[in-house]
């Protein structure tokens, strides 16, 4: 198998160059035609790597690919997931090279999707053709890979819903996240969920002078700058009522063993450029990015930013906030939680409506399956190292609908590291993850097999 590996070393990387090179933006619908092109280039892959038949399937968004292979009814069969679109490139300017132009420096692929999540999922149709060709298969293969889970995968759930017979599988695969280190492997165990809401805030029917109205009549940026403020307290504690009453707490041996994980304060300060850090009282960093819900403006506008200097009073503001949550809170209810006390809050100066965006589901699972298990000793044999266990603080809104739907777990055995910088400018992934990847996949296909027997 590694010598299979090694003998197609370079065509593995220009397929997967190839695949960089199609910028397939799902949130951008300049790049549309793009997308179907994706979508059509990895449906050939996976083809080509030996599947029995690989299709794409239209939704209400951008099409869906599924491929499979199935070689025995009575073997175990393992579900890929992953997902071909990527978050948009800008800003163009902060790339040192043009973000669809994969090249390597220092043996890292930089480009948009290198690591999230072209880089990762090619590895599995890499790994596939690897199992075949060296007539090593131990299970049954079924792939889908997506095209919307850099905008919410809201036409996903539909998808599986009507396809369960097709997706029915005993466990879900998926390389979507990261490890500490390359010497470090772990495993992420859960992943947080997403409530996504747009603000607004408006004033007064028009812009006004702001020296004839100025301190008499509501600024909207000045109230949503407070209002923002208001939702989290001096210890970083959110404020919005019954917003943590549902938040799983950890046992003292959980946050210990989580905590226990290497994590270098000093190094990560550097590496952000941060003379500090900064977030909930009473937590690690480690919780604080894990274990532990959040809110979070991305982005904010309003009123005068052009060249020179205004006076104006703006009639509206806005806002994009985003809470990541935990076991046991719902995206549903946080968004109920959130809109009621935002729009109680607002003055009566204002009128405030929040809209929502798109959500998903906190995800955790055992470490004393058969599928974390194997994961575990695959890795282990791979990287000579047994993987930790760790929660991530990111999102796939699909995993946690795959269990309500499919009834089964998926195992993030992702390859990244927190230096990929995922949705930054020069974004990348190294070539020793990539094929530590093609390594590591059919080794899970074994020892899955072997442990299911
Ligand atoms: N692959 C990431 C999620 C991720 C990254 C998990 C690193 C763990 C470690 C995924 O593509 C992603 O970016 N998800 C979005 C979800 C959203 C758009 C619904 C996220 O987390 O912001
Ligand atoms: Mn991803
Ligand atoms: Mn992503």
């Amino acid at each position: 198998m590694l010598k299979y590996i090694e003998k197609n070393r370079e065509r593995f990387l220009n397929e997967l160059f190839d695949l960089l090179r199609i910028p397939s933006v799902s949130a951008d619908s300049n790049f549309k035609s793009d997308m179907l092109k994706a979508a059509e280039y990895v449906r050939d892959r996976i083809s080509e790597a030996g599947a029995d038949r690989a299709e794409i399937y239209e939704t209400k968004g951008h099409p869906v690919v599924y491929g499979e292979k199935i070689i025995d009814p009575k073997l175990p069969t393992i579900l890929i997931y992953g997902h071909y679109d990527v978050q948009p490139a800008d800003p163009y300017e902060l790339w040192n090279s043009p973000p669809f132009e994969p090249v390597i420096k220092n043996d890292r692929i930089y480009a948009r999707g290198a690591c999230d999540d072209k880089g990762q999922f090619y590895m599995h149709i890499k790994a596939l053709e690897t199992m075949l060709a060296t007539n090593s298969l131990a299970c049954n293969v079924k792939m889908m890979i997506e095209g919307e889970e850099e905008i919410g995968s809201s036409n996903l759930g539909a998808f599986v819903s009507e396809h369960k017979d097709m997706l029915k599988c005993d466990t879900i695969l998926i390389s979507d996240t990261s490890i500490i280190a390359n010497d470090v492997p772990s495993i992420e165990t859960g992943l947080r969920g997403l409530t996504y809401v747009e603000v607004e805030v408006v004033g007064a029917n028009r812009d006004l002078h702001s020296g004839v109205y100025g301190g008499g009549v509501a600024n909207p940026v000045n109230v949503l700058c407070e209002m923002i403020a208001s939702l989290k307290d001096e210890n970083g504690h959110i404020t919005i009522p019954g917003f943590y009453s549902k938040v799983e707490e950890l046992t003292p041996g959980q946050r210990a063993a989580l905590n226990s994980a290497p994590f270098d304060l000093e190094e990560y300060k550097r590496d952000l450029g941060i003379e500090d850090i900064q977030g909930e009282v009473g937590y690690s960093t480690i919780e604080r990015t894990s274990v532990r819900p959040t809110l979070d403006v991305n982005g904010i506008w309003g009123g005068y930013t052009g060249e020179g200097a205004k006076t104006v009073l703006p009639s509206k503001a806005n806002a994009k906030i985003s809470m990541r949550l935990v076991p046991n809170q719902t995206d549903e209810d946080t968004l109920e939680l959130f809109t009621k006390h935002f729009e109680s809050i607002a003055p009566a100066s204002v009128k405030v409506t929040v809209t929502p965006h798109h959500g998903g589901l906190p995800y955790v699972t055992p470490t004393d399956s058969v599928e974390y298990k194997a994961a575990e000793m695959a890795m282990e044999e791979s990287f000579g190292k047994k993987p930790i266990p760790t929660r991530g603080g990111g999102s796939i809104p699909i995993v946690a609908l795959f269990e309500q739907e499919l009834g089964r777990k998926s195992i993030l055995m992702g390859f990244g590291l927190d230096i990929d910088a995922l949705h930054s400018p020069n974004e990348s992934y190294g070539l020793f993850n990539y094929y530590k990847g093609i390594e590591t996949i059919p080794l899970f296909f074994k020892h899955y097999a072997k442990l299911k027997k």
